[in-house]
Parts: C-alpha cells; sequence; structure tokens
C-alpha cells in the first residue's frame, strides 16, 4: 500500500531509497460542504478525560500525553470585545480537532476497515504514538482559548456532533494536512486581529500554537511524500473562512449554542471542481472550474443570473489578494458554475491557494476580502512532491 511505503519512512529513514509511488485514489477530503456519501453516525468526543472541562487530576494526565502544560502566566488585565471572536473561532475549530484525532484513534486502534492496513504492529503503533500526543495537545490547545474567553465571562463553545468525509488512514491524514494547513493560514489573522485590537498580550501563545500546528503539519506532508516545507511564507487566511469551512464538518443543528453567537459570518461553500476537488492540481497556469450555491446568500441577488461583476480572488503565501474575472458563468436558478484562471506561474502558487467568490478585484489587505465575498472558501493545493527518499 502506498500509505504504508510513505509511512515506513518515519521510522526507517535509511530504509526506503526507491521512489515513493504516487498516491492513487485520494478523493476530495474537505473540498465540498455536506457529510460524507451514506453519512456517518454523527461522532461525539468522549468524555472519560473530562474535556473540556477536566478536573485537575484529570488535566495533569492530557499535559503528560501532551508532553507540556498549559501557560502558568496570569490572564490579561482586558482582552477588547472584538477580540472575542477569535477565540471563539479557535475553541471551535479545536474542539473539532479533538474530535477527528479521537474518531481516527479509535478507528486504527479498534482496526475499523479502511483503518487497519499497516504493514505490521510498529507502524501501527508509531502513528498511534504520535496521534495521541497530537489530541492531547489539540485539548489544550482548546482548553486555552476556551479558558481566555470564561475569564472575560466571554461565550466559550462548546463541543458539537461531527462528521468526517474520510474512510480510510491515508485520506485521514490528507484531510488532517490540508485542515492544518487552513488553521496555520487563520492563526496570522488571530494574531493580527487581537494586536489590532489593542490585546497585544496572546500573541506570544497564539504564534506558539501556529508553530506547533506547523511541527504536525510537516508530519502529515512527509507521510504523504509532500517535502515538509510548503512555502517560503504559509498562505494567509481570514477567520471568517475558516469558520465556513469548518461548518461542513458539524451535524446541522447538533452544538449546544446558537452558531450566531460567534460573530463572524457563514459563507456558502466555493467548491472547487478541477483537481480532484482541489486536492491535485497540477502546477501551470490554467482554468479551474468551481461552484457555488448562493441559494441562502442575500447578498448575491444583485449578481444571480448575470456574467459581470463577478471575481475569484485568491490567497497565496503572503501575496496581496490576486483577483481575476470569472469566466463561462452558468446559472441554474441561484446556482453559478464558472471558470477562472489560476495564475500559477506569476505568482509561484504551490502549496495552498484559498479562493473566495467576490464582488471586487482589488483589495489592499486580505482582510478587506471579507466584506465583498459572496462564497467562501475553496481550498486548492498544488503540491511539490519529493521524488524520491534518499538513505541516510
Ligand atoms: C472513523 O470510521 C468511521 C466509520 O468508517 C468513519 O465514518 C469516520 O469518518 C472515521 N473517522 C475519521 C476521523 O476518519
Ligand atoms: C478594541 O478594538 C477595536 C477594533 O479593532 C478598536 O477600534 C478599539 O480601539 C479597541 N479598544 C481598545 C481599548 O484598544
Amino acid at each position: 500500500m502506498y500509505f504504508s511505503t510513505a509511512l515506513s519512512f518515519v521510522v526507517a529513514l535509511g530504509g526506503l531509497a526507491t521512489a515513493v509511488p504516487t498516491p492513487a485514489g485520494l478523493g476530495a477530503p474537505g473540498g465540498a460542504p455536506g457529510g460524507a456519501p451514506g453519512s456517518p453516525a454523527p461522532y461525539s468526543i468522549p468524555t472519560d478525560d473530562g474535556f473540556p472541562t477536566p478536573s485537575p487530576d484529570q488535566l495533569l494526565v492530557i499535559q503528560q500525553i501532551a508532553d507540556g502544560t498549559l501557560s502558568n502566566a496570569p490572564p490579561p488585565a482586558k482582552l477588547n470585545e472584538s477580540s472575542f471572536p477569535v477565540f471563539q473561532l479557535i475553541a471551535f475549530n479545536e474542539n473539532f480537532e479533538v474530535a477527528f484525532f479521537s474518531s481516527l484513534l479509535h478507528n486504527i486502534t479498534t482496526g475499523v476497515k479502511g483503518f487497519d492496513d499497516f504493514p505490521n504492529k510498529k507502524k501501527k503503533m508509531e502513528l498511534v504514538d504520535i496521534l495521541q500526543t497530537v489530541l492531547a495537545q489539540e485539548k489544550l490547545h482548546a482548553i486555552n482559548a476556551i479558558k481566555t474567553l470564561t475569564n472575560f465571562k466571554a461565550f466559550a463553545p462548546a463541543p458539537c456532533k461531527y462528521q468526517f468525509p474520510t474512510t480510510t488512514t491515508y485520506e485521514a491524514i490528507a484531510l488532517a494536512e490540508r485542515f492544518t494547513d487552513l488553521v496555520i493560514s487563520t492563526l496570522q489573522d488571530a494574531a493580527q486581529t487581537v494586536a489590532r485590537n489593542g490585546d497585544v498580550g496572546p500573541v506570544r501563545g497564539i504564534t506558539s500554537s501556529m508553530g506547533q500546528e506547523g511541527q504536525q503539519e510537516g508530519f502529515y506532508r512527509i507521510v504523504l511524500s509532500k517535502k515538509p516545507s510548503e512555502k517560503p511564507f504559509l498562505t494567509t487566511n481570514v477567520a471568517a473562512f475558516l469558520f465556513s469551512n469548518l461548518q461542513q464538518y458539524i451535524v446541522p443543528g447538533s452544538c449546544p449554542f446558537d452558531l450566531k453567537e460567534i460573530k463572524l459570518p457563514i459563507f456558502p461553500a466555493l467548491q472547487v471542481l478541477s483537481g480532484k476537488g482541489g486536492v491535485d492540481v497540477p502546477a501551470k497556469d490554467q482554468k479551474l472550474s468551481f461552484r457555488a450555491d448562493l441559494s441562502k446568500s442575500a447578498a448575491a441577488d444583485a449578481y444571480v443570473g448575470k456574467a459581470e461583476g463577478l471575481y475569484v480572488t485568491y490567497f497565496s503565501g503572503q501575496l496581496l489578494p490576486i483577483s481575476v474575472p470569472i469566466e463561462n458563468v452558468k446559472w441554474n436558478g441561484r446556482v453559478a458554475s464558472f471558470d477562472a484562471a489560476f495564475p500559477f506561474i506569476k505568482n509561484e502558487m504551490v502549496g495552498l491557494s484559498i479562493a473566495s467568490l467576490t464582488t471586487k478585484n482589488s483589495f489592499a489587505a486580505p482582510g478587506e476580502v471579507v466584506g465583498a465575498t459572496l462564497a467562501a472558501p475553496g481550498l486548492i493545493q498544488v503540491d511539490d512532491r519529493v521524488k524520491s527518499w534518499d538513505g541516510f
């Protein structure tokens, strides 16, 4: 199996001198909204270790597994209300990640079909060991954000019920690579937002966790035979696009709170139809195909049925937003299908690009894109895969 071969690099650096095969059959995890085909049972985070409100003893155990503790610094004296959504989004996202890695570990350790495909016991133990630590680390990220919010009597999101589109270990690692990349992109926005709001205190902790997610990302990328360091400056994102993207993993109506408690817009998804749902886009200038269902978007009223005045805007690296006009637009009611140029060469768009359907084509900063967005995000990945592993 491809997965087993690539994974063996992690333990047996010397053992793999041959070319890494191209992954086959990987679907489009995370590309489209809605549940997986066949709608898996809603997943709830197990509560045996007290998460998200562990007792002091339970917290000690989580910290041991996580290889580190929460900060013992006193909380900041104040937190601007404009910073609340930042920590609410971090908690909302980390709750999802805790659910995902709990489910993945459960599947691997209990040998669920699709998650039982390891060449030997050692390979399986290695991945379980790594994921157990990741899971405990994500729990501490969530608890840290929740503590920040509750300290200022702000709303702190409790876990929802979740649905995942993945049915094999390989697909799950590929999805983890994709959502972790998006989180690293968005934590840049978190740091920028709290700094702008006058809350410099949490910047150190946010950037600490950003690097931590980057370490995870490097591991997932190696398993997938992608070069661990993706770009010189990782692609940026905005909070609303992460919040929108996470909706596909939430069982509708299952959160024990109104999603409007988190003051961030939820945009309709921008589906990327090219390159297996945006996962495997080739490294060249090309037209990409997109689809957006604007049935629930009042902001789209003035554009439905028209071909003018709409753009695809890309975030790539630390470049200013790149906008191109949409082409070949077809409307089916309020569902738009269209193409747009992907200006790869000029912008070196290797790695993650984040697309949005916008009503403007000129932006001085990423944050400005949100106000002109009708649908987002569309995730596009162009990967620089390693050609072979060299023996050490
Ligand atoms: C765990 O297995 C179930 C059943 O196949 C599947 O629906 C779910 O997506 C899997 N979890 C992950 C994180 O892949
Ligand atoms: C709170 O954040 C808003 C929005 O960034 C800003 O205008 C305001 O000055 C901040 N308040 C303080 C006390 O820094």
